[in-house]
């Protein structure tokens, strides 16, 4: 007894095809055509595309930074995940710099525990190294991929805060090497950027869209090349996180065509929105696009969907970083003391089909590989996550090509009070979406709800297979 997809398009990463599927317990139990009703509930997704679970790989929930919390808590922050046909997310547990990653791992293992709504896993980021040339921690990350996390952030931002140096940085490396597990890094040079904050803050350049024009794309780009250099000295694969402009993309291609194993990944925001849409410099209520890296030049999206298409760029994300507009607030008048991130995880599937396949840019096949198929993976989880196939977790988005949607803060499930996208009417929607099996959300009969158990939502244990560059 299970319940059957009939009459949909099965979409994966390769093709397209007429298939039913069948979902037993929280499994795929088969794909295929004409299967049999017999014993079954019958899910009639005539008109509708089939399509696994959608995998957002970089969100920080409940995330204290900038003097603050992210304002989604694993409650909020993973339903509107779903509510928007994502079904999985990796979040970040960060070190505290005197702290051990084990500590890291406690303290979000509560954030999520009885709170996460669908699946989660989490990657660590190491801001220091303790004991004789880090050996303690060197050895706590063996100790994390046994747990199941095989991915390692660093940042080459924010000094004092979570930037890391070039020594750490690549002992880091050699360590996840070793480990087969993987390098995410935060690309920009922070001590290059400080120096052009404070001679900015200096001259009273304080409002929000002096964030932006603080944070130069070559900084990015240079730090990109640099840590995909030490990446490669080391043997490790590395993955650049929330890649924004084709000077970094330069970079990141330049090291892949001398054989680096080095992926990226790119969030909604850089494909859609920039500087000189969103933050002429007229108001503080700019704030709301305040990010890291910021928003770029408007010329800067063309390449980004190039390197989609290409398959430079194997990820969207959205780097979800969620503050309300009160917590913006605190950084009114100084840029900053704004909390950088904004919210995203609920309208990331929506935005790339939208501005992908709607507009021709990518096809339906390569939006499932960009949100699905290559985050499992990449992430070392695509053994239950990414794919429709028997044996899988059945992780299914029933997805409505012809569903229109307008985006408003005022009906989204996430905790911010405005939206990046407001106002913003999208064609292509999650109808129903089902988590191992369940169906959590109906946007046909109940939009914008989530129709599961509060805690429902499981850590994923991931593999080390350096980011599918392992034999
Ligand atoms: O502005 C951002 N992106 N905030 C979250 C932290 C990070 O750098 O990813
Ligand atoms: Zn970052
Ligand atoms: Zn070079
Ligand atoms: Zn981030």
């Amino acid at each position: 007894m299970g319940t059957l997809i009939k009459n949909g398009t099965v979409v994966s990463a390769e093709q397209s095809a007429r298939l039913d599927v069948l979902m037993e317990g929280e499994s795929i139990a088969a794909v295929g055509a004409g299967l049999s009703e017999a014993g079954h509930t019958v899910v009639d997704a005539t008109g509708l595309l089939v399509m696994p679970g959608g995998i957002d790989v970089h969100t920080h929930l409940d995330m204290p930074f900038g003097g603050t919390t992210s304002a989604d808590d694993y409650t909020t922050g993973t339903q509107a995940a779903a509510v928007g046909g994502t079904t999985t997310v990796i979040d970040f547990a960060l070190q505290n710099q005197s702290g051990t990653l084990n500590e890291a791992l406690q303290t979000w293992l509560k954030k999520s525990d009885g709170k996460a709504c669908v699946d989660f896993s989490l990657h660590m980021a190491v801001t220091n190294l303790h004991g004789e040339g880090g050996a303690e921690t060197l050895k706590e990350m063996e100790e994390m991929t046994k747990f199941g996390i095989s991915s390692f952030k660093l940042f080459m931002a924010y000094p004092n805060v979570l930037m890391i140096n070039d020594e750490l940085m690549f002992r880091v490396m050699e360590k996840a090497a070793a480990l087969d597990a993987l390098c995410l890094i935060h690309a920009e040079n922070g001590s290059a950027i400080d120096v052009v904050v404070a001679r900015m803050a200096a001259e009273g350049k304080t409002a929000p869209h002096f964030h932006a024009l603080s944070r130069d794309p070559k900084a990015e780009a240079e730090a990109t090349h640099r840590a995909i250099a030490l990446a490669d000295m080391t043997g490790a694969a590395v993955y650049i996180v929330h890649l924004s402009n084709e000077f970094a993309l330069d970079a990141l291609k330049h090291m892949q065509a001398r054989g680096a194993k080095a992926l990226a990944e790119t969030c909604t925001q850089y494909l859609v929105l920039s500087i000189d849409d969103q933050m002429p410099g007229k108001s503080w209520d700019e704030a709301k696009f305040v990010f890291t890296p910021p928003l770029r030049e408007k010329w800067h999206q063309e390449p980004l969907w190039n390197a989609l298409q290409d398959g430079s760029i194997k990820v969207v994300s959205t780097d979800h970083c969620p503050f309300t507009m009160e917590q913006k607030a605190l950084g009114k008048d100084d840029f900053r003391k704004i909390p950088n991130g904004g919210p995203g995880v609920e309208n990331r599937m929506q935005i790339l089909w939208h501005f992908g396949v709607n507009s021709g840019r990518i096809t339906q096949e390569q939006f499932v590989e960009l949100s699905c198929t290559n985050p499992a993976k990449i992430f070392g989880m695509g053994a239950k996550k990414g794919s429709i196939a028997e044996g899988l977790d059945a992780d299914i988005v029933l997805w409505d090509p012809n569903a229109e949607y307008t985006i408003q803060a005022a009906t989204q499930c996430m905790a911010t009070d405005y939206s990046m996208f407001e106002g913003w009417k999208i064609k292509g929607n999650a109808a129903k979406v089902f988590s191992r099996g369940e169906m959590v959300v109906d946007n046909q009969t109940q939009p914008g709800k989530f129709l599961g158990a509060t805690g429902r939502g499981r850590f994923v244990k991931r593999e080390c297979n350096a980011g599918g560059f392992a034999a």
